[in-house]
């Protein structure tokens, strides 16, 4: 399966949201990244439910929502409701992985879970087979615009590896600090979805950046 690219929407120009989303329309990215944060959970505030419902309308593309908020049981509805066909959530914020999961699933959208640089895979390992996607923070969240951290690169291999030996199928996302730079590797390492925020908004040309992140071969082939 070819790699997705998802821009994060947390780097557009906000004084000229149409435009950016007219050039996402327009362009081969196939997912679309809505950072939503709470002020509490990370220490910034960005977009919720009503910003999202207003935008759904220019676009028919994936709105992949990555809720990074205390108390994601409040908010899920309300993102189902917006336009949300994914919904990922932190693991450091829920006592009730399990139970979030399944709220979102009932609603017939894909759930994903979330884990900052910190967080082991480990933690997660019993509901792997209930996941859609697994979302490592390559940064800690809360910015855009920061540096990727390396060590993320021998935590995909390791959760690929799983997701491998259990026959498993849940797609693996990475977010932050990811461009032309490194993709290569990450997907390398096994990733299948780039979220890409500067990398992309913040570029001459975003519509040539997200060709170029698609673009990107995975050369892991054993000769
Ligand atoms: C950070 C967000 C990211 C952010 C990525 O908390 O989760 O999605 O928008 O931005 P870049 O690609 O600039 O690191
Ligand atoms: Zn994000």
């Amino acid at each position: 399966m070819n790699h997705i690219v998802a821009p994060s929407l947390l780097a557009a120009d906000f004084t000229r949201l149409y435009k950016d989303l007219e050039m996402f329309q327009k362009s081969n990215a196939q997912w679309l990244h809505l950072d939503v944060m709470d002020g509490v959970f990370v220490p910034n505030i960005s977009f919720g439910p009503n910003i999202i419902k207003q935008i759904r309308p220019l676009s028919d593309k994936f709105f992949d929502v990555h809720l990074m908020s205390i108390q994601p049981e409040n908010y899920i509805d309300m993102l189902v409701d917006a336009g949300a066909n994914l919904i990922s959530f932190h693991a450091e914020a829920s006592n009730h992985i399990h139970r979030h999961i399944y709220q979102i699933k009932e609603k017939s959208i894909q759930a994903g879970i979330a884990l900052n640089p910190h967080t082991s895979i480990q933690t997660i390992s019993d509901v792997l087979e209930d996941v859609d996607l697994v979302l490592l923070m390559s940064v800690n969240p809360g910015f855009g615009g920061q540096k990727f951290i390396y060590n993320t690169i021998p935590k995909i291999r390791a959760l690929d590896k799983i997701r491998t030996e259990r026959n498993l199928d849940f797609k693996i996302e990475i977010d932050g600090g990811v461009g032309l730079q490194n993709a290569e590797k990450i997907l390398e390492a096994g990733a299948d979805v780039l979220v890409a925020g500067s990398s992309v908004f913040k570029s001459e040309n975003p519509s040539q950046s997200i060709q170029q992140l698609l673009g990107i071969q995975r050369n892991n082939f054993i000769a």
